[in-house]
């Protein structure tokens, strides 16, 4: 990643992408696909993420009490159909789809292939129902540059293109800008 620990971090998540969610525990690591997830604050930097109790990723989430939102773009849409349909309880997602990853300074999973990731230490958590709303505050983040850059999203570059999910298994969109300061005139 070529931006490292990004001034207002919230922001990578402002659009809602999917994302793939690492979490890792001794020594188990784990990554699953969540579109439930949403910026809450911006001082301190926190977001929220929805896991149902069923996931083998929750547990992960609570032993270890981190997790890291990592972006794809939408060249990854098999990892994300895949991590988002098979659970860990059964194959190593990892070795499956051959991901490759860096561990940070403060031991989160970042994808390589992602474009984009912020890593948080859980803070507070909810009980909603089948989900927990995990509350985590965002001690690193990092975008490449040419998919983020002087805090906002470049979404008119293909390679900055997110996954955004319809609710029926496969069906995703992209977005595109519309530049509204451009053209500033009612
Ligand atoms: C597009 C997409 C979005 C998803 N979003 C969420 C989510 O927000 N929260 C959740 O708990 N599961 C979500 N899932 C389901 C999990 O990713 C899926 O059950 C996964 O296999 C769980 O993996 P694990 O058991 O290894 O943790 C989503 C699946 C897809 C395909």
């Amino acid at each position: 990643m070529k931006l490292k620990n990004i001034e207002n971090p919230t922001r990578l998540i402002y659009h809602n992408p999917v994302s793939l969610v690492t979490s890792n525990h001794k020594e188990i690591k784990n990554v699953f696909t969540v579109s439930w997830l949403c910026s809450v604050s911006n001082h301190p930097p926190m977001v929220m993420i929805s896991v149902d109790k069923k996931r083998f990723s929750f547990n992960l989430i609570k032993q270890s009490g981190k997790f890291v939102i990592n972006i794809p773009n939408i060249k990854m849409i098999k990892d994300v159909i895949y991590c988002g349909n098979v659970s860990r309880k059964n194959k190593d997602k990892f070795e499956e789809r051959n991901l490759m990853y860096s561990v940070s300074d403060k031991g989160g999973i970042i994808l390589n292939d992602t474009i984009a990731y912020v890593e948080c230490e859980v803070k507070n958590e909810f009980d909603v129902g089948d989900h927990i709303l995990f509350i985590g505050e965002i001690i690193t983040s990092g975008a490449e540059e040419e998919a983020y850059s002087n805090g906002s999203w470049n979404l008119k570059n293909e390679n900055a293109k997110t996954l955004h999910f319809l609710g029926e298994n496969g069906r995703y969109i992209t977005i595109d800008e519309i530049n509204f300061k451009k053209n500033n005139n009612f």
